[in-house]
């Protein structure tokens, strides 16, 4: 079951570190987030994830890690000083700034007023200033892709590599964009990596015979990205392959294909990444000596400022007329790319899980019955009195709003009759607008939180490969030195070889409730079993609790890497 809500994974990673908001005591800064102890390892799992899946399992990929700052001239001749701009709408009356085709009828979604102003373009690049000179000329940009940087350097690794088509160029980094309408926890945000390829290939005029064309390796290109994401446990029922329409493509490109994962709530299905056949437009766009009917045809400006032509010696290419061998040209592009603080939000959303360990006995569901059914008749009761009032002259400002109080009864009724499955949900609706107004829902809380911490449980179901902790060891007994130094030493041979941590803050039940709720696949407990004293033939072996199932199974400590690396491979 993947998350209900996306206020469940924005409260998990707050309470368990994954992701903080930005500068919160000073309130915060809008749309941009802290990756704490868990989430930079997540993350960093999925970019080397998708390094190890694109440039080393393959045979014809190069890596590369370009600067953020580039010569502004890299933005003039990409477009993007010139196009990379949303049309923007200003409302005179409520001052707010809209994007033109976010609009329904030309009204302020803030206020409703019509009064707005013509669309102006925005650039979304950020201006820098380089050197201590604030002036035009000294503006650079920080990059809002990091393609640019494998193409402007595609001379460079062709040359010092010695690749032939069809090669790619795979980079990691981070960029910026001054997004107006940033939002959704951190699938829209200011700042963020790409994970981003290009793979350069022959245009069908210079194909051999049996070679792929460009948009033969699109396809591939495709479906490989496609596996990647279930692979590494998207279910495909909530993944998708969307083709972008002929309105949404961008002029250069033959077709652009995106991944797309159904978030939780109001996000609903949203690109993961994007999968374009750019033809020859982007080294064209950075070469000089481009003929005139191929700039004609990309509609791109003549480039008098580049040193150079970014062009292919074919030296395997016979022509059919001449029978000459040989021919200069520019490749054409492949390109996958994708956003990893995205990728790893839908793994945190597809990872969540909430479950029933055990069933609570009936007897102890009553108190709970009994604080559910007193609340409900409460606010029943504050029910009668707002509409009382209203009737009589209107509501006070202070008063209770009857709308928010019967959305809390429906939802504690719904709660109340699922018991005992629905124990997860009564913080939900405890947590209702208006809620917080309501004295005897506090009693609820209590009871149903003591409840959840015994019978339920958060787990987040990442792949072994995500997870940012691999293994935790637990003593039984944090009192009994021979199992504490038993416990600690297991940690640190672990550690080499994979993220191990120890834990003796608690009882054993929570420590492993806490893990799991990170997604951390195995726990080790060091108990006095493995000290040997009762039963010789168990010394030296420990419990391993699988995260998933929950099952414990005996392992002598001398085989714990074998098996932890197998379950992890
Ligand atoms: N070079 C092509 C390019 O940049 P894009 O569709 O603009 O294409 C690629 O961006 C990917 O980057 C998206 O599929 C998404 O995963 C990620 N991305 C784009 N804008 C983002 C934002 N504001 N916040 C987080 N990720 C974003």
């Amino acid at each position: 079951m993947p998350a209900p809500s996306m206020e469940r994974v924005v409260s998990l990673c707050k309470r368990r570190g994954f992701i903080f908001a930005n500068s919160e005591i000073y309130g915060g800064f809008v749309s941009t987030w802290d990756y704490g102890p868990l989430g930079v390892e997540l993350k960093n799992n999925v970019m080397r994830a998708w390094w190890r899946s694109v440039v080393y399992e393959r045979e014809d990929m190069e890596g590369l890690d370009a600067a953020i700052l580039m010569n502004r001239l890299v933005w003039k001749y990409s477009g993007h000083e010139a196009t990379f701009t949303d049309p923007l709408i200003d409302c005179r009356n409520c001052k707010t700034r809209h994007r033109a085709d976010h609009l329904k009828d030309r009204k302020s979604t803030n206020c409703g007023s019509t009064d707005l102003t013509e669309a102006r373009n925005f650039n979304q690049m950020f201006k820098t200033i380089v050197g201590p000179v604030e002036s035009e000329e000294n503006i650079a940009y920080l990059r809002p892709e990091t393609a640019q940087g494998i193409f402007v350097n595609f001379l460079n690794v062709l040359q010092t590599t010695r690749r032939k088509l069809p090669f790619g160029i795979a980079q990691i980094g981070k960029v910026f964009r001054n997004e107006i309408t940033p939002g959704n926890f951190t699938f829209r945000t200011r700042e963020f990596e790409q994970m981003e390829i290009e793979y350069f290939c022959k245009p069908p005029k210079f194909l051999q015979p049996g070679e792929k064309n460009d948009v033969e390796l699109h396809q591939e290109w495709v479906d490989q990205r496609f596996a990647w994401y279930v692979n590494l446990g998207i279910a495909r029922e909530r993944l998708r392959k969307r083709d972008q329409t002929p309105e949404e493509l961008a002029h250069y490109a033959k077709a652009t294909v995106d991944i797309e994962y159904l978030f939780p709530g109001s996000l609903g299905f949203s690109e993961l990444e994007g999968i374009a056949n750019r033809q020859d437009y982007d080294l064209s766009a950075h070469s000089r000596d481009v003929p005139e009917e191929d700039l004609v045809r990309l509609k791109l400006q003549k480039n008098t400022d580049s040193t150079t032509k970014l062009e292919y010696f074919d030296d395997q290419y016979l022509d059919p007329v001449t029978g000459k061998k040989g021919a200069r040209y520019i490749p054409y592009v492949i390109e996958p790319s994708a956003g990893p603080t995205r990728a790893t939000l839908a793994f945190l959303c597809e990872a969540y899980d909430e479950e029933l360990v055990s069933e609570p006995k009936e007897e102890e569901l009553k108190p709970l019955r009994e604080a559910l059914a007193a609340a409900r008749k409460n606010i029943d009761k504050k029910i009668a009195e707002a509409e009382k009032a209203a009737q009589k002259g209107g509501l006070k400002g202070d008063a209770p709003n009857p709308d928010h109080l019967r959305s809390i009864n429906q939802a504690l009724e719904k709660a109340e009759v699922g018991l005992p499955n629905s124990l997860l949900n009564i913080e939900d609706a405890c947590s209702l607008p208006g809620a917080d107004r309501i004295e005897l829902l506090k009693k609820v809380r209590q009871i149903a939180g003591k409840l959840c911490d015994d019978y339920t449980r958060v787990v987040l179901r990442l792949h072994p490969q995500l997870a940012p902790i691999k293994v935790a060891v637990f003593p039984l007994m944090k009192k009994e030195p021979r199992i504490v130094e038993i416990a600690r030493q297991i940690r640190r041979d672990l550690q080499p070889l994979m993220r191990a941590v120890y834990d003796d803050t608690g009882a054993i039940g929570r420590l492993y409730r806490r893990q799991d709720e990170i997604g951390t696949p195995f726990c080790i407990t060091v108990d006095f079993e493995t000290l040997g004293e009762k039963e010789p033939e168990l010394k030296n072996t420990v419990t391993v609790r699988d995260r998933d199932s929950m099952r414990q199974e005996r392992i002598a400590i001398s085989d714990l890497r074998n098996f932890l690396m197998e379950k992890l491979k």
